[in-house]
């Protein structure tokens, strides 16, 4: 059974507007997706009525921003099943999750001669921070490679990871691929030789239920305004035992205990990680999208998205000389592809004339270009509020485009 999407789609008023004289379809969810009415009235009552610094003074304001904040946290840390919320430390989304645990646990546990294993697959914002680290430090970056479907090897996994692997960091879905990767298998594989294991879950969290325990992942990243929720804010989950023993990324107000010239003592975790008046009216937000989630279905709301690309992606592969990179078996609704003749960025403003927003470029994933040596791609990424009826429009868009060129 499918959820009700016209009703859904009521709470997503962005999505009812005309772009360049045609109704709007909006296929850009993996870039960013809308927000419903929920989490845009939250905030703006919450602005409206309540804003005050949090964790700074006595007064009615302030201690209410405080108790919403922290409140948040206590929906994030239920969302995730994490331990206990101290594990729960807003960021400003997965770039700076990654980055917070790239600095801050590469200081403390990577050392010249150690290794860091990526996949090929990651999006730059999970190379680039380990690239950084392990320059500085001395240490060697080592690649997992994804086979042409788009399928991480998991038996090369077993001889990357040695005695020298200091972490694993992988993503759950590729946002350029859309493979669902295995990440239970790969983080029992990592801790089997003691190798703890960070989670890109940017494009995962929308779409699947997560439990850190179940995981025993040591780290899981995400970023709210991929999960219908605001800009700037996000959440690194990393487990105590990590937490307490790395030093700060960033400093300033609230991460100290105590400051004086000579010498300063840090706060404890969350605290420590969370330097300088935090995007609260984000992370109120992000829980309000959490909630959200939580009142729909989310087993069917993914059945559904998978249905969706089950439908795109046959549509797709009726055009003559129109390439998918990507077929894993397990698949999130991601479709990046290219025409052959037409630029990509032809085709992205071509459809964007006809009011399809797609994303084309190098989909912040430049050693996935690499692997199928083409410069760009165009990408399709879908939400449970897209239809079967925009998804056709897109594929005749497309054989239209096609014609013209
Ligand atoms: N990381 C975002 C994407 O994949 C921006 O499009």
């Amino acid at each position: 059974m499918f959820p009700d999407i016209t009703k859904l789609r009521k709470d997503f008023p962005i999505l009812d507007q005309s772009v360049n004289g045609k109704p709007l379809i909006y296929l850009d969810n993996a870039a960013t997706s809308q927000r419903p009415l929920q989490v845009i009235d939250r905030m703006n009552e919450f602005s409206l009525k309540i804003n005050g610094n949090i964790h700074r003074a006595t007064h009615f304001l302030a201690n209410k921003t405080t108790e919403a904040f922290e409140c948040a946290r206590g929906t994030l840390r239920t969302f995730l099943n994490a331990s206990e919320s101290s594990e729960v430390i807003f960021t400003h989304g997965t770039t700076e999750s990654i980055n917070l645990v790239a600095h801050s646990f590469g200081e403390a546990f990577i050392n010249a001669g150690d290794e860091v294993v990526v996949s090929e697959m990651e999006h730059h914002a999970n190379i680039v921070p380990w690239q950084i680290i392990c320059n500085r430090k001395g240490a060697t970056l080592k690649v997992l490679r994804f086979t042409d479907q788009g399928v991480l090897d998991l038996a090369e996994l077993d001889q990357l990871l040695t005695h020298k692997t200091k972490i694993l960091a992988v993503t759950q879905v590729s946002n350029t691929l859309g493979t669902v990767n295995p990440i239970q298998k790969i983080i029992t594989k990592a801790h089997e030789k003691n190798i703890p294991v960070l989670i890109d879950g940017a494009q995962g969290a929308a779409h699947f239920r997560i439990d850190v325990q179940e995981l025993d992942c040591d780290f899981y990243a995400l970023s709210g305004h991929k999960m219908y929720g605001p800009t700037g804010i996000g959440v690194l989950y990393g487990k105590r035992k990590w937490l307490d023993r790395m030093p700060p990324f960033l400093s300033g107000g609230e991460m100290i205990d105590r400051v004086t010239f000579g010498n300063t003592t840090f706060n404890e975790i969350p605290y420590k990680f969370e330097a300088g008046t935090p995007h609260y009216t984000g992370a109120i937000g992000l829980a309000a999208a959490i909630e959200y989630l939580n009142n729909q279905d989310i087993s069917i709301l993914e059945k559904y998205e998978h249905e969706l690309l089950a439908e795109a992606t046959m549509r797709l592969k009726q055009i003559d000389g129109l390439t998918i990179y990507g077929e894993a078996p397990e698949k999130s609704g991601v479709i990046s592809f290219n025409i052959e003749g037409i630029h990509p960025f032809d085709l992205g403003t071509l459809l964007d004339q006809l009011g399809i927003a797609v994303r084309t470029g190098r989909l912040c994933a430049d050693p996935v270009m690499d692997h199928y040596g083409v410069e760009n791609m165009v990408r399709a990424s879908f939400a449970f509020y897209n239809t079967f009826k925009e998804i056709e429009t897109f594929y005749k868009a497309l054989i239209r485009l096609k014609t013209m060129f």
